[in-house]
């Protein structure tokens, strides 16, 4: 991995490897999203004492924030098994209706991506989801009829870094649905902590408060950033993170204070210097800083969004003042700096 990827939220091979023996289990385990946890719990606790399939629930949010980790600690909770497939894999019909065939009453469902369904594996679901069955077509032509085959009362979870992209149709199926933010500093502290201690890594607590501030609200990226502190303090030190220790992998590492590495300057930068700090659309900045559009909003924008450095208008994307501190920069002309 480069040094520009190190803070990146998408998972990469190196993190799966680790991000199984990361993953809590049970809610209890996950730590933060405190609204979405207590919601659930109520929910699983209800269905429970009903014996009842939970509500298909729809949980989305940036990358890495753990969406996919809560979907299993809903199956772990509920007592079942997940079976789990993604959007993009879906390609015929066919596949999804062999997989909701196989379901047991109450077991999960995982479809991640969810917004890339083909529309023809979407009109699978909306059946299933709402009355538990499949509408299956048999025959061609004047001769064809649709046959209704039942299915056990499933649980459909589904996930996506992009709400916006998911059909009405298929969004309004969903009983449960939340959004996960980013993590507050003291929820990464907590999960920096946590798996500091499940990888027997040792760190002090100034330099477990320097990582989780510098991982841009995002539980995968704090877990990486950790492994590569570790991997400095076993090479230029004794073993042990220190904040000294930290301070300096981090600075090798080429991530800032805001967290912000080299693509999120590259980006910042652009909008302040070609420009004029916006607003510019969305394909003009992907254009002038060779990015794929997705990538911008996905990955990139919602974190400076949400840290106050890039703000979302009808006419485009404009950086704000603290965006033009950052760089050591006056304001523009019509974002007056006050004081
Ligand atoms: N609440 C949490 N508490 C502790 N660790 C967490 C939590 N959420 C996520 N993690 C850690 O972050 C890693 C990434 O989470 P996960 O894979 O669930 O993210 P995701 O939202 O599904 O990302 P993507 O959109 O890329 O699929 C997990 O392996 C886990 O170790
Ligand atoms: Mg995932």
């Amino acid at each position: 991995m480069t040094t520009e990827h190190v803070l990146s939220t998408v998972r990469v091979e190196e993190d799966a490897q680790y991000e199984a023996g990361l993953r809590p289990r049970a809610l209890d385990d996950y730590i933060g999203q405190d609204r979405v946890r207590e919601n659930l719990t109520v929910a699983i606790t209800a269905t429970r004492k009903r014996d009842e399939a939970l509500d298909h629930v729809l949980l989305y949010g940036p990358p890495g924030l753990g969406k996919t980790t809560l979907a299993h600690v809903i199956g772990n909770e509920l007592g079942v098994p997940v079976r789990s497939t993604a959007g993009p894999v879906l390609e015929k019909p066919g596949d999804l209706a062999a997989i909701l065939t196989n379901l047991q009453v109450r077991e999960v469902l995982f479809i991640d991506e969810i917004h890339r369904m083909s529309p023809a594996i979407e009109e699978i679901l909306y059946p299933a989801m709402e009355d538990y069955e499949l509408d299956i077509m048999i025959g061609q032509g004047p001769s064809a009829r649709s046959v209704k085959v039942p299915l056990q009362h499933f649980t459909l979870i589904g996930a996506t870094t992009r709400a916006g992209l998911l059909t009405s149709p298929l969004r309004a199926r969903f009983g449960i649905v939340h959004r996960l933010d980013f993590y507050t500093e003291r929820d990464l502290v907590e999960i920096v902590t946590r798996s500091a201690r499940i990888l027997g890594v040792p760190i002090d607590a100034a330099a477990t408060g320097e990582v989780a501030r510098r991982s841009r609200g995002t539980p995968r990226v704090a877990n990486r950033l950790l492994r590569r502190v570790r991997d400095y303090a076993e090479v230029r030190a004794d073993g042990a993170i220190t904040v000294e220790v930290a301070g300096r992998a981090l600075e090798l590492l080429e991530v800032d204070e805001q967290g912000f590495d080299e693509a999120d300057r590259r980006l910042l930068h652009a909008i302040i210097d070609k420009f004029g700090g916006g607003p510019v659309g969305l394909n003009s900045l992907a254009a002038a800083i060779s990015e794929e559009k997705d990538a911008i909003e996905d990955i990139y924008e919602p974190y400076l969004i949400q840290a106050g450095f890039l703000d979302r208008t009808p006419r485009g994307r404009v950086a704000t003042a603290r965006a033009y501190d950052y760089f050591g920069l006056p304001g523009p002309e019509r974002h007056p700096r006050l004081l």
